[in-house]
């Protein structure tokens, strides 16, 4: 069926289509897009679809809060890229605690270059899981992703090679601890290894190389019960940029907005050539999570970890068509 959407405020409904489009290029946990997206005259609602969330590795939704917070940035980008102000209220109504914003297209103005060149990056921005290349991130690229962080409200803490040692020995037991859990790796196989491209979870093009015992990192194998082209002579980047993004508070609030500072870090990465991936055992396992804490200093809760280098083109995840995500003013045969 040829579907389109209608108009909210002043956005024409091929620009609504174009900024929700932006949105669920959002990352999400094993891409489970865990988003939903009600259009009335005059706003756009992000609604968590907690149906889609994954219990075994992300009980508490942390995750996919974070998920919805990238989504949520996303929109604002693409709304401020069409020449609009949006207007956002986060977790508007206390009843209602699957609502997580209302965003409202206000006034035009037009974007500034920075804020062209965000939004452009949405598309182009993806999980690169394979090895970068060996040169290291300038300190000018670092000081911009955590500048990033910092205008959402986040914070970004590189670790340094002792903490990055300390970061593998927690992610190692954290990995083993969910391998040992049957639910957790129920859930996984469910939405990784997929062959075919049916619009969600990670694809076996998405994998990395398959994890080896040297490896520095434990990495997930999305690979799992699919056939994959085996990468020979991985070799990955001696010195990685491993990086925590931490929030002040650990709230629902403060997730949406890690969210959004997660986001941004990503977007000024791709936006500057550099590729990421993310290493998020540690954060779901509340033992390594709390030890985590304490290495970054105490004061910070971490929320993703992230690694950022140099890396080579990896093919895009699929998303689900915005027919399946947006509910409201989305009528059939009306063109824009
Ligand atoms: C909160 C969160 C946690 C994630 N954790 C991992 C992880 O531990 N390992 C990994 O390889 N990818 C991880 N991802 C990346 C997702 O698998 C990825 O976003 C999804 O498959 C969509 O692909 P894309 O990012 O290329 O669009 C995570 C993403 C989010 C938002």
């Amino acid at each position: 069926m040829n579907t389109t959407i209608t108009p909210v405020g002043s956005l024409t409904a091929g620009e609504v289509r174009e900024v929700l489009t932006a949105a669920t290029s959002a990352p999400s946990l094993h891409n489970t897009q865990p988003w939903r997206f009600h259009c009335t005259p005059g706003a756009i609602e992000l609604h968590a679809d907690t149906s889609r969330a994954l219990e075994a590795a992300d009980p508490e939704h942390r995750e996919l809060v974070l998920a919805c917070g990238a989504a949520l940035l996303n929109l604002r980008l693409a709304i401020r890229a069409s020449g609009t102000v949006p207007d956002v209220r986060t977790l508007p109504e206390p009843g209602r605690p699957s609502l997580l914003a209302t965003v409202r297209p206000a006034a035009r103005r037009p974007a500034t270059p920075a804020e062209q060149e965000l939004a452009a990056a949405i598309p182009r921005r993806r999980t690169n899981r394979r090895p970068f290349h060996h040169d290291p991130v300038p300190a000018v690229l670092q000081a911009s992703l955590r500048q990033a962080a910092e205008t959402e409200r986040g914070w970004l803490a590189v670790l340094d090679p002792p903490q990055r040692l300390v970061l593998c020995g927690l992610s190692r037991r954290a990995h083993q601890e969910q391998l040992d859990d049957p639910e957790f790796v129920a859930e996984w196989q469910r939405w990784t290894g997929r062959a075919g491209d049916v619009g969600e979870g990670v694809p076996v093009r998405s994998s990395g190389p398959v994890p080896e015992p040297q490896d520095e990192f434990v990495l997930r194998d999305f690979g799992a019960g699919g056939a994959r082209t085996r990468v020979t002579g991985k070799d990955f980047e001696p010195e990685p940029l491993i990086c925590v993004l931490g929030s002040f508070q650990d709230s629902r609030h403060a997730q949406l907005q890690a969210g959004m500072a997660m986001q941004r870090v990503l977007l000024t990465a791709t936006a500057n050539g550099l590729a990421s991936s993310f290493l998020s055992q540690v954060v779901e396992v509340a033992d390594t999570r709390r030890e985590l804490r304490a290495l970054i200093g105490g004061g910070l809760w971490p929320q993703i970890v992230l690694r950022v280098g140099y890396g080579s083109p990896v093919p895009a995840t699929p998303r689900r068509p915005l027919e399946d995500v947006v509910t409201g003013e989305l009528e059939p045969n009306r063109s824009s």
